[in-house]
């Protein structure tokens, strides 16, 4: 079969599939169907190549065919790809774990295998009402999140989500979660400026809790980084207002680094480049870099204590996925952050992560560039129609996903929303390969620009 009879099909054969959080009918007019992917590059069924500057989507931290990572993964394919999950484990499963345990920051020790984002916000949910019910608070239930923060898309992870047009056609969601602004200060929610605010967007939580009745809530979850939104940076006081306030008050804190984990912030993890440990994290994406699905939930020795116990007592940790320990996805992960560790890739993240938000301040000379954030591999930009006066372009005009297009044209996968645009390349990324995409993404911009900016 020629390739375009062979893509002629696969387009048609498209309408077969829910592509992820899109319209099936407006990706088939145009597929971009990927077929290969090294290091920073992926090449499309038709032969085009694209700089990769989004990993994926914040997943392929290490690049894409990585081949320690491969060898690794064909010969635990070969000795063993499922065993029976309850009851019996597995060497990598174990290796992992205790891998994981030394590389997050103390006390957190104890892992919870899964597969996906959402299950590891999602367990970390089950383990905090689980671990309020055995320790004396059972009426400790409820969850605080932000709005406009993304938790994942099962019900437990989208209650503790904040945006709202992905939570509608769901609603009503679960009792019990509450929702405060997020720390925007570019937007701010009260209208404040830093540092003049006291972060008040912090301090919030704590009246929360005590109009809420601390003693009815178990956790609060916050991703150190909201991407969401176009990756907002919290001011440096935000997340410890926050850990004080949980350890004033007996909550616990749950931190999402989903996407913020396994380099993206030029460190590990937020937890070290922030100074912050929570009670609980929930890591996905870049743990097994797309290599297999893989994510996990780490709770400190404070929380798995309360879990450790013989079988009368009754404590154990009522909660598993069939797929969540896989010796394949267990082993995609000890080889990915062997590499990640052991090849100066995370030294690299350091460099070309300050090289990345330094050349991110060059977008200012687009006009509808408004605030450019960020840190380490991760950047954001919002798009206005007004710098001076910060308006949005109006509804209907969706400059990011404009740039976004502009940019596919040209070689470049990046992420756009409607109002921004966002980097978060491989932990491999150059100086050089960053210079390249920022030749796209100008380029990109002022198509854009000439476009939709009045004459
Ligand atoms: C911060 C954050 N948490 C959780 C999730 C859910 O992860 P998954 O899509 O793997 O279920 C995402 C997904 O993008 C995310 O960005």
């Amino acid at each position: 079969m020629s390739t375009a009879t062979m893509k002629d099909t696969l387009v048609r054969d498209l309408e077969h599939l829910f592509v992820d959080m899109s319209q099936t009918k407006v990706i088939q007019r145009n597929p971009t169907i990927i077929r290969e992917g090294h290091g920073l590059t992926v090449t499309d069924i038709d032969g085009k190549d694209y700089i990769d500057a989004l990993s994926g989507i914040w997943v392929v931290n290490i690049g894409h065919g990585n081949q320690a990572v491969i060898e690794a993964m064909q010969e635990q394919l070969k000795r063993l790809t499922f065993s029976y999950p309850v009851g019996t484990v597995t060497e990598p499963a174990i290796q992992l774990a205790k891998l994981l345990s030394e590389i997050v920051p103390a006390p957190l020790t104890t892992v919870k295998l899964l597969n996906s984002g959402s299950e590891a916000t999602e367990t970390a949910l089950k383990l905090a009402r689980q671990y309020f019910l055995q320790s004396g608070h059972p009426r400790k239930y409820k969850v605080i999140s932000r709005y406009l923060a993304w938790h994942g898309a099962t019900m437990g992870a989208l209650s503790m989500s904040g945006v709202a047009s992905l939570k509608a056609p769901f609603e009503p969601l679960l009792e019990g979660f509450l929702h405060v602004p997020p720390h925007s200060c570019y937007r701010c929610p009260y209208g404040l400026a830093y540092s003049a605010c006291n972060v008040a967007c912090a301090r919030v939580i704590e009246k929360v809790l005590e109009w809420e009745d601390p003693e009815t809530v178990a956790a609060i979850i916050v991703d150190p980084v909201m991407v969401a939104p176009g990756v907002l940076v919290p001011p440096k006081e935000y997340l410890p207002i926050v850990r004080d306030i949980c350890d004033r008050h007996n909550v616990l804190l749950i931190f999402d680094e989903v996407i913020t984990g396994f380099g993206r912030t030029g460190q590990l993890f937020a937890m070290n480049t922030f100074g912050v440990v929570p009670d609980i994290v929930a890591l996905a994406k870049g743990m097994g870099s797309g290599y297999a699905p893989l994510a996990a939930t780490v709770c400190s020795d404070r929380v798995a204590a309360a879990f450790w116990g013989d079988a009368e007592d009754h404590v154990e940790f009522m909660h598993g996925h069939t797929f969540g320990a896989n010796p394949l996805s267990a082993t995609a992960g000890l080889a990915s952050i062997t590499q990640l560790l052991q090849t100066g890739m995370l030294e690299n993240a350091a460099r070309v992560g300050a090289y990345l938000q330094q050349r991110g301040q060059d977008l200012y000379k687009h006009p509808i560039v408004g605030d450019v954030r960020g840190i380490g591999m991760m950047l954001g930009a919002e798009l206005v129609a007004d710098r001076t006066t910060r308006a949005p372009f109006p509804a209907g005009v969706a400059p990011g996903q404009m740039v976004l297009a502009a940019c596919k044209r040209r070689g470049l996968i990046m992420r756009g929303n409607p109002n921004w645009i966002a980097f978060g390349p491989p932990m491999i990324t150059t100086e050089a390969d960053i210079d390249r995409i920022f030749e796209i993404v100008d380029a990109g911009l002022d198509e854009v620009e000439a476009e939709a900016l009045p004459a």
